[in-house]
């Protein structure tokens, strides 16, 4: 007979969550449904407006195309795991500070986007708007331009672009944003 189920472990977070799933489960519905982690939203469940962003061993993924199964053993990074004990993160406090939103929806996924966004950055990888891709050019400068093309994955229905843009150029800028990516190039993001 076969198998539909299994039992996995999911290290979300910093913590390890053993569980039965559903072979077909998702790693979005795993972490709302299954977790109670209900940061992570689910938009359009097809993996075109980037609500469900999480990071996995420090790479932006929409969780709603990731089984849960194909995660097992990774370090996942939810938006509830950003924040330092009560100091939030870089990025979280620059879409505080200037009103990177409106309803909020989309504001997680935005979040972790950005955070995989900058860490990108910081390791030099090129967009599809860089002008000079030949790796002796280094990172380009992290334009406006460059955040829009970076962040078009996420799509915010309230149309809080202008706000989310500044948020992340902000976040480009903190102090710690070295040491937040450094942190999570070693795969412990919090
Ligand atoms: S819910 Fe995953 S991309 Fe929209
Ligand atoms: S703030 Fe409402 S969808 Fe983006």
């Amino acid at each position: 007979m076969t198998t539909t189920s299994s039992v996995i472990t999911l290290n979300v977070n910093g913590e390890k969550h053993t569980l039965p799933v559903d072979h077909r489960t998702t790693l979005l519905d795993a972490l709302r449904e299954r977790l109670d982690l209900t940061g992570t939203k689910k938009g359009c469940d097809q993996g075109q407006c980037g609500a469900c962003t999480v990071l996995i061993d420090g790479r932006r993924v929409v969780s709603c195309l990731q089984l849960a199964m194909a995660a097992e053993d990774r370090e996942i990074t939810t938006v509830e795991g950003l924040a330092e004990d009560d100091r939030l993160h870089p990025v979280q406090q620059a879409f505080l500070d200037l009103d990177g939103y409106q309803c909020g929806y989309c504001t997680p996924g935005q979040i972790c986007s950005a955070v995989g966004v900058l860490a990108e950055h910081a390791e030099g990888w090129p967009s599809a708007v860089t002008g000079d891709v030949r790796p002796e050019a280094g990172a380009p400068a992290l334009t406006a331009e460059e955040i829009r093309e970076r962040m078009s994955g996420n799509l915010c229905r309230c149309g809080a672009y202008v706000a989310i843009v500044d948020a992340v150029a902000r976040a480009a800028q903190a102090p710690d944003q070295a040491s937040a990516v450094s942190a999570q190039d070693e795969g412990s993001i919090r």
